[in-house]
């Protein structure tokens, strides 16, 4: 198969990258854009809460293990480290019937992780190519994106809230995204949260002093706030819930 697209979130804390890409994923999938690879890089990983699917082992651990196999010598007999990272690995791969999920989880301290790190990277580009679309969750610090354990980006979604400092901050995450090469194909912004969806003209002037693109803007949606509220997965409100329209206007936009 091709290459897959991958489409990634960043913006600082809080913003809706989980809720963003949650509705994203949820748009490729209804679609039928599959299959689709969902990667949670968040240490604090939650977007398979947002997407209403059990998420109970990370890379993380499997990172840990391969690790500690590696150090203690006790890779089962007449496997080659890479084969047993293999089948660890696919251990980590949770399939759900619309798309299989990796989850990064928290990454460690001590040690070298230098060779499981390499095994990682090794696995992930090889899966990755069963996909037409990867959907990528980070944090802030885009740590996995930009240490090049996960693949290229090809579309940067810049997630901010609708204040004047909101976009100050998402441009200075836009800086860092240049200074680190990423060089994804496209990198524009969304601004989530808008009341009814609409710009202000101040933020609009915040967005142009930065010379960002503007890709879309998502509502305020309170339907979203009750999902959170009550520990449901907002992927799945009904399809015409502000914010999840919103979320399929700016895919077909997009050309995704
Ligand atoms: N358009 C929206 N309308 C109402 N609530 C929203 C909207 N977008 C996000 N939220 C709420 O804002 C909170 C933060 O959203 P979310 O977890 O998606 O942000 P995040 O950027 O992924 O945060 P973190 O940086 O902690 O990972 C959640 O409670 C979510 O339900
Ligand atoms: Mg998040």
């Amino acid at each position: 198969m091709a290459t897959p697209r991958t489409i990634a979130v960043a913006g600082k804390g809080g913003v809706g990258k989980t809720t963003t890409c949650g509705m994203i994923i949820d748009y490729l999938c209804r679609q039928k854009k599959g299959p689709i690879l969902v990667v949670d890089a968040d240490a604090n990983s939650n977007l398979n809460e947002v997407l209403g699917v059990e998420a109970d082992v990370t890379l993380g651990q499997i990172r840990e293990e391969m690790a500690h196999a590696e150090q203690t010598g006790s890779i089962p007999a007449g496997m080659t480290k890479a084969d047993y990272a293999e089948m660890q690995f696919n251990n980590a791969l949770i399939e759900e019937d619309d798309f299989d999920m990796l989850v990064m989880g928290r990454t460690q301290g001590k040690g070298c992780y230098c060779y499981v790190n390499g095994v990682l990277k090794t696995q992930v580009d090889k899966y990755a190519k069963n996909y037409a679309y990867v959907v990528m969750d980070n944090e802030a610090g885009l740590e996995h994106v930009a240490r090049g354990t996960l693949p290229k980006v090809d579309v940067m979604l810049l997630v901010s809230d609708c204040s004047r400092r909101g976009i100050q901050a998402v441009a200075r995450i836009a800086e860092m995204i240049e200074e680190m090469n990423l060089n994804p194909g496209q990198m524009g912004l969304i601004v989530n949260r808008a009341p009814g969806g609409v710009l202000e003209p101040g933020v609009q002037e915040e967005i142009d002093r930065h010379g960002l693109k503007l890709f879309g803007v998502l509502p305020q949606d309170d339907g979203v706030y009750r999902c959170d509220c009550n520990g449901e997965p907002s992927a799945k409100l009904p399809d015409d819930s502000p914010m999840k329209a919103a979320v399929g206007r700016l895919m077909q936009n997009l050309g995704l």
